[in-house]
């Protein structure tokens, strides 16, 4: 088996194909990751499931325990869609969307429990088409749910019927009682809105989204689908900022850590992209992004710290110019100030700082399978950080103020090497995933 460009800190799938991370949250002092997930295709083409990984108090080394919530009931045949985990009392509730393709569209919100994450209670339908606005079309998704002052809150991503993409905001007393409130939406900014979460950090009050359909600029929303935040102001959105100007992040969700630090997981995948991946036709395809802490700047502006446990990082060097290193597994490289230009090079990929503009080369040969060169205006920044897994790059700048992440398919590992003699190379160890298979669980038919 060509396992060159197994991830060895990303989350994966061993076979098949996952997207969006699901039901992110911290319970009984474990972790949970829960992911959109078909076991048996690579490229995805059957009904999604959600795959579960659990890992102690480190969110690096996983205990992936199988394909836990499966299309098994009339109102979820086509796909156990996107949703979220809120833990109250002894249990994990968790919401997804039921999404049916036939005989018409239709989404279903539906409601399990459990006590451990693997094994789930019954499903219970809560929202019916029936009870979504009658502005809204059929497309209705993804339910990102918290509890706030003791009222559970629901957030779904929809599509208007006038082909605005916009967030519902739905309010209970209890998790099987939602009730409609209120609506968001911004002109301009996309037809369909995908997987919305809405959470504060220090007074800053954000509505997270994957907008499909906002036009592309040079140097920003250039996938065919983006993710980021709106800034709140009370009820009103302001400005749209993403998250990543890489060529693979979209469906981003967050939860708090035992810390409180919010925490954000996306799928290191586009849909729709014009670009493909490697692992494809050798049995997986796609990853999660590495856990990142959100941390707001004095304006709100977020910023992103990519969680890597020091006890996980072995041995640094410092690469000289004209020197390289050869990366034979995951690290994280650093060039603390990088002055008025710099250029990185990972093998055929390429980093690039110069006139305020960021670059991400992909472009050599049939290193990016298609992606590019994907170029930002920073302005000026003071240090870049590059997570390095053997088939992904994950670019901090700025103190995590610009974001990219990208997959990439080098035939050998990269040789690292810059123009700078302030190069530092940490290596981080590999990441440590149990599988279990999937033991029989409580909605098994
Ligand atoms: C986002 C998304 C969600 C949906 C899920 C299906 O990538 O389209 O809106 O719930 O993927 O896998």
């Amino acid at each position: 088996m060509d396992n060159r460009w197994r991830q060895r800190i990303h989350i994966e799938p061993e076979t098949g194909w996952i997207n969006d991370p699901n039901g992110l949250c911290r319970f009984r002092g474990n972790y949970h990751v829960f992911c959109q997930y078909s076991p048996d295709r690579a490229d995805g083409s059957t009904p999604r499931r959600w795959g579960h990984f659990v890992s102690s108090d480190d969110m690096f080394s996983w205990d992936y325990t199988g394909d836990v919530l499966r299309p098994d009931i009339p109102e979820d045949k086509d796909g156990v869609f996107s949703g979220s985990a809120v833990v109250s009392g002894n249990l994990m509730h968790i919401f997804y969307t039921g999404n049916v393709e036939t005989p018409d569209r239709a989404a279903y919100q539906i409601h399990v429990t459990s006590a451990d994450g693997h094994i789930m209670s019954s499903k219970k339908v809560i929202l019916t088409p029936a009870d979504y606005p009658e502005f809204c079309s059929c497309e209705v998704r993804d339910p990102k749910v918290w509890i706030e002052e003791g009222i559970w809150k629901m957030v779904l991503g929809a599509k208007a019927n006038d082909g605005r993409g916009c967030v519902l905001l739905y309010e209970g007393s209890d998790p099987d009682s939602f009730r409609f409130v209120k609506s968001f939406d911004k002109p301009g900014h996309g037809y369909m809105w995908e997987c919305p979460d809405m959470f504060s950090i220090g007074g800053h009050k954000y509505l997270g989204l994957s907008p499909q359909g906002i036009p592309s600029e040079e140097f920003r929303f250039q996938n065919v689908h983006n993710s980021g935040y709106f800034r709140m102001d009370g009820d009103c959105l302001q400005d749209f900022t993403e998250y990543d100007h890489g060529f693979d992040l979209y469906a981003t969700q967050t939860f708090t850590d035992g810390k409180g630090n919010r925490i954000i997981i996306g799928w290191m995948g586009a849909g729709d992209a014009p670009y493909t991946n490697a692992t494809t036709d050798l049995g997986w395809q796609h990853c999660l992004t590495l856990p990142r802490i959100l941390i707001p700047d004095k304006d709100g502006r977020l910023r992103q710290e990519p969680l890597i446990n020091d006890r996980l990082c072995g041995s640094v060097y410092t690469v000289m110019r004209g020197n390289s290193l050869t990366a034979s597994g995951a690290c994280d490289i650093r060039i603390p100030e990088c002055g008025k230009e710099t250029r990185i090079h990972l093998g055929d990929a390429v980093i690039s700082y110069s006139d305020g503009i960021l670059e991400m080369d992909l472009s050599c040969g049939d290193v990016g399978r298609g992606r590019g060169r994907r170029r930002i205006r920073t302005g000026d920044i003071r240090d870049i950080r590059i997570i390095l897994d053997c088939s992904g790059i994950e670019l901090y700048a700025d103190e995590g103020r610009f974001v990219m992440s990208s997959r990439f398919y080098p035939e050998n590992a990269p040789e690292i090497r810059s123009d700078t003699d302030d190069l530092i190379i940490t290596e981080i160890k590999d990441m440590e995933v149990r599988r279990h298979g999937r033991r029989r669980s409580g909605n098994d038919r």
